[in-house]
């Protein structure tokens, strides 16, 4: 790590606290004036650091820069190892397609794609997905055997419980899911979940799995186009959260990246105790199908969404988007 990384790092760890120069200086092992240099550099890349007169340096309590040393000191124990495999952006087209490069060209299990923002982020159905400034775009690459699912599908409802709990720890607010991929704040879309496989052509099967993540954080509604304004919403609008990205970011990768995994049955509970639509009439539209209204009733244990027909008749919906019906 270079010195401008490492006087952020422990600027991070204190942040909105005075540090003395000298006390960085000797953290690091380094001159006063290679500490001053740093701050100069960290300063010009935008970075809010005051300093004051026998009291130190301070980075800004408010500072919502998405970095790497902005976002280890919210790592684990556990995972505080791996922040050497986040990457952060300041934009792409897409974190998925740049997961999925780096995949291709050999990067390993945790691997983590972040951009400030996308210009061309993707959603299921080959959707585009709004990705202004202000979100928090992350990607990672997962390997299928260090997962303890018999069904990879099951990936999204894995990775919607853990961006929940990442979203409740950092706003204390309790989004609800719309199944499959969808999480909603008062009704509103404030994220959305696309896992993608990257073959291996060698054995035929699924060498990688891109878990591709959006959450609106400090978006605003004028941040998105006109028809999308109705529909989506943000975690923390008025960005009162200090850190709220870095902190989401390192919740999400605790969740996915650390030694537990949920078993599949706690994770179906947890899913199923956000998933706010049951008892509520959808409409189930199909690709090259008629679009037919139900009542969704349950979840089943592989995480297919049981609606009841008008007809009466029960079915299990394992793919197709829904609509809930207002
Ligand atoms: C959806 O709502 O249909 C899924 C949206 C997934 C968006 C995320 S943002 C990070 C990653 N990069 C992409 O291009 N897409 C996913």
């Amino acid at each position: 790590m270079d010195m401008k990384n490492r006087v952020l790092e422990l600027l991070e760890e204190g942040r909105g606290d005075y540090v003395s120069g000298q006390e960085l200086a000797r953290r690091l092992k380094v001159s006063r004036n290679a500490v001053w240099k740093a701050i100069d550099e960290l300063r010009g890349d935008g970075f809010e650091i005051s300093a004051v007169t026998r009291r130190g340096y301070c980075l800004s309590a408010e500072s919502d820069r998405l970095t790497v040393p902005g976002i280890r000191p919210w790592l684990t124990p556990e995972t505080r190892p791996g922040a050497d495999l986040i990457r952060v952006y300041d934009c792409l087209e897409s974190t998925n397609r740049t997961a999925k490069e780096l995949a291709v060209a050999g990067a390993g299990h945790g691997t983590v794609v972040i951009a400030e923002k996308q210009t061309g982020g993707r959603g299921r159905y080959d959707h585009s997905f709004s990705s202004p400034a202000g979100g928090l775009y992350m990607s990672l690459i997962l390997r299928p055997e260090k997962l303890p699912f018999e069904n990879l599908a099951f990936v999204t409802t894995w990775a919607a419980v853990a961006v929940c709990e990442a979203v409740e720890e950092v706003t204390g607010k309790k989004p609800s899911v719309k199944w499959i991929n969808d999480l909603l704040l008062d009704g509103k879309k404030i994220c959305g979940i696309l896992t993608e496989g990257v073959m291996d052509f060698e054995s035929g099967s699924i060498g990688w799995i891109v878990l591709g993540i959006g959450v609106n954080v400090r978006s605003k509604p004028e941040d998105f186009a006109v028809e999308l304004r109705p529909i989506v919403g943000s975690i923390d609008p008025e960005g009162k959260i200090p850190a709220a990205r870095c902190r989401l970011a390192a919740g999400i990768v605790n969740r996915t990246l650390g030694e537990h995994i949920p078993t599949q049955k706690e994770i179906l509970a947890a899913y199923r105790q956000r998933l706010g639509m049951l008892g509520k009439t959808v409409t189930v539209l199909r690709p090259g199908e008629e679009d037919f209204r139900a009542t969704a009733t349950d979840l089943n244990e592989s995480g297919h969404l049981i609606v009841k027909k008008e007809d009466g008749s029960l079915m299990a919906l394992s793919s197709g988007e829904i609509h809930i019906q207002l």
